[in-house]
């Protein structure tokens, strides 16, 4: 719902296009859905890593990180989750018109609200990535020990135990963690970006 009422839109004197042809890069937001445990944050901070070599100007977002601080009054209901990427979401799309190539990293589980985001965007700035990976091979890394909990009934409302995850259907890319290394998944979203000419 909108609270803010009586306010105005003031234009810029640099535009999006102009920031991106002074980096050389086009700007989108790599968006990263997986469950807990995935591999979202592993695989986003290498990928960044990588492309930041390369000469691009990069910044990456993540769950845990964003709700240490501006999200930190939100919990894990599917009202603040909703919110949560819908925050997220606005930040994302700040980047991208800061010229930012941008990694998000959040579980996001519901389709709508990453479908949303994508609706926020410019057509091409949405890449959802797929972090594919079992709840089986998950819950076995348990990085966090969260899923132990959480099968203890210490956590409720956990992604994958009993909050749903909801699959992307047409995602950009896939990666699947319980087959591929590190390196292998990273590979496979540097070519996805190389072949759409995201990258050079
Ligand atoms: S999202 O569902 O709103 O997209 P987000 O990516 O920000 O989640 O945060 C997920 C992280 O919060 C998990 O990796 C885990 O460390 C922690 N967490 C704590 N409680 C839960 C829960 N009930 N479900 C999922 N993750 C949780």
């Amino acid at each position: 719902m909108t609270k803010s009422t009586n306010i105005q839109w003031h234009d810029s004197k640099v535009t999006k296009a102009e920031r991106q042809q002074m980096k050389g890069h086009k700007s989108a937001v790599l968006w990263f859905t997986g469950l807990s445990g995935s591999g979202k944050s592993t695989i986003s901070a290498e990928l960044e890593k990588q492309l930041h070599n390369m000469g691009i100007h990069t910044y990456r977002l993540d769950g845990d990180n964003v709700r240490h601080g501006l999200n930190n009054n939100l919990g894990f209901s599917a009202k603040d989750r909703t919110e949560n990427i819908r925050r997220v979401g606005e930040v994302s799309k700040l980047m991208v018109d800061a010229g930012v190539v941008t990694l998000s990293a959040f579980i996001s589980p519901y389709s709508k609200d990453r479908y949303n985001v994508r609706q926020m965007l410019e057509a091409g700035e949405f890449v959802e990535v797929y972090v594919k990976c079992s709840l089986e091979a998950a819950e076995e890394r348990d990085p966090k020990g969260l899923y132990k909990k959480a099968r203890a009934g210490e956590i409720k409302g956990f992604t994958g135990i009993d909050d749903p995850y909801e699959e992307p259907v047409n995602p950009e890319v896939t990666v699947k963690t319980d087959k591929e290394t590190v390196e292998e998944s990273v590979a496979v979203i540097v070519e996805y970006l190389k072949v759409e000419g995201y990258i050079l």
